[in-house]
């Protein structure tokens, strides 16, 4: 048993999540999990009634279980507006969307909607409230525009409502770990008030807590993800390299990573970054930075790289089948990633798209993503090509096909089974992210054609010699 003194912590405030989509939930729940009572907002009576029974309307691993643990716990609940949250909770963490906006800067209409009605519930009010920007917003926008709003509809100053910054690095598929066991957390704060309120509230994360100035915080938010983008990129670019000189990018890219000054994530090729976070933060970085004319040719680069490299992904998928006009295609993976039926910035949708163009007829399929892609692949611009067969199995979509692309590394790909092949008038896989294994990749029963591994003797370029001395 242990002897000594224990010291007993003070009650931990009451959080509150305001939004409570992806990131709003996890976030909810992770503080839940740590034994901190939490209570969430959103603006839909639906979901806000699906959450208190123990519903999500998002598919996100390990979700649902921890939302039945902590709702069956009381120690997370939903209220039905901003009133009741602002009684409840002294901590309310902003998890609004910042979506793209025209020029790529972010429209903030959702973000001073939500401080417009949090000021209002926040008026007449004495006790100290701290408002918490987790929504991803250019740097300088919590001090410059989310606190002079909410004081001047509160009402209130500084000296009972506090105002902080604490982006999230919550990653789609791994949301959950990534909330509960965060690598660090950012929290950029005016006053030690404000960053003793963020230490309390985040006590039992086992996370170093990196505490910064609010505009900071902000831009660490953007450097992250810009820089891993950049790395992807650049593993994209070497990839092309790798296919033409003989090599594979993934054997490159380990002796490449294993020097820490690097590190080996993120360093997997494949048709071009998608996702709701990549592309539209480089684009409002880039975008913040020409408005305050900082030259940036680096992030002003990464987008446009990116549309390269999926260019360069339909172009091995042209060569590898010899032409597409009239040809079947199956289309294997139509989330921006395995693991998450998320299609936002899917690289399927323009992968889909130059194929049709050439003249293949496509055969999608996703385990998760189905749905949502024939959503978003209906609302594209008209003029598109149209034209695809939605299938809900992988055989249905391998019937007679002339290939099979692998766009998304589900893992009910990666075991590649000999019937598929025979399903296939032309038993081909072009992997776009190398999800076979070795071992099956020679199998015999297929021919298989990898995004960033060049095939031995087939245009692999000798160097030019130089002038012999
Ligand atoms: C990202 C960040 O990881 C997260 O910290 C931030 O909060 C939100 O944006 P997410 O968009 O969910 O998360 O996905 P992520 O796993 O980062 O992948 C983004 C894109 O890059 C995907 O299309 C993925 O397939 C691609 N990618 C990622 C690669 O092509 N290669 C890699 O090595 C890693």
């Amino acid at each position: 048993m242990a002897h000594g003194r224990r010291t007993r912590n003070p009650p931990r405030p009451v959080v509150g999540i305001a939004g409570l989509g992806y990131m709003g939930l996890a976030t909810a729940l992770a503080f839940a999990h740590r034994r901190v009572p939490t209570v969430g907002y959103d603006i839909r009576p639906e979901l806000r009634q699906r959450l208190r029974s123990g519903r999500s309307l998002i598919y996100e691993k390990g979700l649902l279980p921890l939302l039945r643990s902590e709702v069956r716990s009381h120690r997370f609940g939903v209220v039905d507006g901003w009133t009741e949250l602002v009684r409840q909770a002294t901590v309310i963490f902003l998890c609004l969307p910042s979506p793209r906006g025209p020029t790529g800067r972010i429209d903030l209409g959702p973000i001073e909607q939500g401080v417009r009605e949090l000021g209002g519930a926040l008026r007449g009010g004495t006790e100290f409230r701290l408002v918490v920007m987790k929504s991803t917003v250019v740097p300088g926008t919590t001090e410059s525009i989310v606190r002079p709003l909410l004081e001047q509809v509160a009402g209130r100053d500084s000296a009972t409502l506090g105002v902080a910054s604490n982006p999230e690095f919550l990653a789609e598929g791994s949301m959950v770990h990534d909330a509960l066991d965060p690598e660090r957390i950012v929290v950029g704060v005016s006053g030690t008030r404000e960053a003793r309120l963020l230490r309390s509230v985040y006590r039992d994360f086992p996370s170093p807590l990196v505490v910064l100035t609010p505009t900071e915080a902000e831009l660490v938010k953007y450097s992250s993800n810009a820089f891993l983008a950049l790395k992807v990129t650049f593993a994209n670019e070497i990839s092309r390299v790798a296919e033409r000189v003989g090599g594979d990018i993934d054997r490159v890219m380990d002796g490449v990573g294993r020097d820490s000054r690097v590190g080996p994530k993120f360093l997997s090729a494949g048709p071009g970054f998608g996702g709701s976070c990549f592309e539209k933060d480089v684009a409002a970085l880039t975008e913040r930075a020409r408005e305050l004319g900082v030259p940036v040719p680096l992030l002003g680069q990464l987008v446009p790289a990116n549309g390269a490299q999926t260019r360069h992904a339909a172009d091995l998928v042209r060569e590898a089948v010899g032409g597409l006009e009239g040809t079947s295609i199956a289309l294997l993976g139509l989330a921006f990633k395995a693991g998450t039926d998320d299609v936002r910035e899917s690289r399927a949708v323009p992968i889909a798209e130059e194929l049709v163009r050439a003249g293949a007829t496509l055969r999608v399929h996703d385990p998760a993503a189905l749905d949502n892609f024939r959503t978003i692949w209906g609302q594209r611009e008209p003029g598109g090509p149209d034209g695809l067969v939605f299938c809900t199995t992988v055989e249905e979509a391998l019937d007679q096909a002339d290939a099979a692309v692998i766009q998304a590394a589900w893992p009910a790909y990666r075991r590649w089974l000999p019937r598929w092949s025979r399903l296939m008038r032309r038993p081909l896989v072009v992997d776009l992210r190398r999800a076979l294994p070795e071992r099956l990749r020679h199998r015999g029963d297929f021919e298989w054609v990898g995004l960033g591994v060049g095939r031995a003797g087939e245009g692999t370029q000798a160097p030019a010699r130089g002038p012999v001395p």
